[in-house]
């Protein structure tokens, strides 16, 4: 276990965390990981990145219970892990330390105010596939962003931006908040249900019910409120489609592998608004429906 100041705490050591993890220390940052409460980590991770090399990369574990300051942090957990993560390092943070969430998915604020102790919130939309092919062994599967935001550019972002290709600062991110979260609403159910690679949206099977939930989806933004991000999600959505096509998107691991779904923080936060804003949308309650029932006949996933 570490306890000099470190640059960067990672907690969540699944694809994501591994693959900024891996990026951040060749770029010679140090990085800390926090385990889960109860849980111990290996000392070393392997990356396969997007050129075709292999590397290991040792890591250094810090206990969550610790009372040193985190100063940078990098929240890769899956979204209904978020609120309990921060609550195991709430007495960690204070008013100078930063939490970016890099989860997929839409967290109520409300619930991470008490537990990040005055902290600035930062958000990170990743597009980068990835996917493990052992707990400690990650392959980047495609070049996409890692935009964060909002607000005025931290002075760390420079070597961050050095360090993980793609990346970049959006002053007003909330737009590409939903943007982000309509993709996935896309994306990730439809391939989990159909347990193919996001490219196969584009084949002619199943390109029409893609394109409904496009459309439903594109009404929702404009209603928000966000018309440049409507004006242009069809063709965004189609662009994150054809980018990530050799991916299996994370909702379909998951499904596949019987563990717990994002479902209710990808397209759930869409349908209570569309009920909020007494808005149709058919074809998002119709895809909610049938993943549930098709989730309930594979696994145990509430
Ligand atoms: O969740 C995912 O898998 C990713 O966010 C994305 C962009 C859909 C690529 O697979």
């Amino acid at each position: 276990m570490i306890k000099t100041a470190i640059d960067w705490h990672i907690i969540g050591f699944g694809a994501v965390g591994q693959l900024l993890h891996g990026q951040l220390q060749a770029a010679g940052l140090s990085v800390a990981v926090l385990p889960r409460t109860g849980r111990t980590l290996a000392t070393e991770h392997t990356v396969h990145s997007l050129q075709g090399d292999i590397k290991r990369y040792a890591i250094a574990a810090t206990d969550p219970s610790h009372n040193d300051p985190i100063r940078r942090l990098l929240v890769c957990t899956k979204s209904f892990h978020v609120t309990q993560a921060l609550a195991d390092i709430s007495h960690r943070l204070n008013e100078s330390s930063e939490v970016i969430l890099v989860n997929n998915g839409m967290i109520d604020r409300a619930n991470l105010t008490p537990l990040i102790q005055g902290a600035r919130l930062l958000f990170g939309l990743n597009t980068s596939g990835a996917y493990r092919v052992d707990d400690y062994e990650v392959v980047q599967a495609g070049q996409g962003q890692l935009r964060l935001g909002p607000g005025a550019e931290p002075d760390w972002f420079g070597r961050f931006q050095a360090a993980v290709p793609g990346s970049s600062w959006i002053v007003d991110i909330e737009p590409y908040r939903w943007q982000k979260l309509a993709v996935n609403a896309v994306i990730n159910p439809l391939t989990a249900l159909h347990n193919c690679l996001n490219g196969d949206l584009e084949l002619e099977r199943h390109s029409a019910q893609t394109q409904d939930l496009i459309d439903e989806l594109t009404m929702l933004l404009a209603h928000q409120g966000f018309a440049e991000i409507a004006q242009t999600f069809n063709q965004e959505c189609w662009r994150v489609i054809r980018q990530t096509s050799q991916n299996r998107s994370s909702m379909n691991q998951d499904a596949a592998q019987h563990r717990p779904t994002e479902i209710e923080f990808i397209l759930k936060p869409w349908l209570r608004y569309a009920g909020e804003h007494q808005l149709a949308v058919p074809n998002l309650t119709q895809l909610y429906d049938l993943f549930r029932a098709h989730v309930s006949l594979t696994n145990k996933d509430t």
